[in-house]
């Protein structure tokens, strides 16, 4: 019984993989959004370089909420686009936005493995293959996050040490994903 109207000979997605990477498109937009938030808040206390460090994580979002819609496009699937839910908008400080990065990052990537053992589940080998570069993709999002909570915890409220880790993270710039680097998106 063929999944859905389209008559092309493409092997496609299976309703279960096709659900799952739509909710983890979701899953991406929300990330995107709370780093907007997280930028917005990081200039509220005057740390321009890490509200820059927040504005590449949101690019870098975009990019994988981007690849997994093409992927969707690409396989003959139906991406459907859900609510946005709202985002936390305050913290307590510097240190607690970090940590709430890595919480938030070592929760993609239990949501990324769970998207992974769908696609195992079902056979899918090119979806399985597709979220690889996810997973390698989350182990750098959360030693990033740590990166930057170890310095935090060493600066302590040492003025000129967050001043320098300021600057620092003020110089990051938003590379494309290599996954999009070769399409037109
Ligand atoms: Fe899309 Fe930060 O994981």
């Amino acid at each position: 019984m063929p999944q859905n109207n389209h008559n092309n000979t493409k092997a496609m997605l299976s309703k279960k993989v096709e659900e799952a990477i739509n909710a983890q498109i979701n899953a991406e937009i929300w990330s995107a959004y709370l780093y907007l938030s997280m930028s917005a808040y990081c200039h509220s206390i005057g740390q321009p370089g890490m509200a820059n460090w927040f504005q590449v994580q949101f690019h870098e979002e975009q990019d994988h909420a981007k690849i997994l819609f093409n992927y969707v496009n690409s396989r003959g699937g139906r991406v459907i686009l859900k609510a946005i839910d709202a985002v936390p908008t305050e913290w307590g400080n510097i240190l607690e936005v970090f940590e709430n990065t890595l919480a938030h990052e070592q929760k993609v990537t239990a949501l990324i493995n769970n998207l992974y053992d769908i696609a195992t589940q079902e056979k899918d080998f090119a979806s399985q293959s597709k979220l690889q570069w996810f997973i390698d993709e989350q182990v750098e999002e959360e030693e990033s996050a740590q990166t930057i909570i170890d310095n935090l915890r060493m600066i302590k409220d040492n003025g000129y040490g967050l001043y320098m880790l300021d600057k620092e993270l003020g110089a990051r710039t938003y590379k494309q994903a290599s996954p999009l680097a070769s399409s037109e998106d």
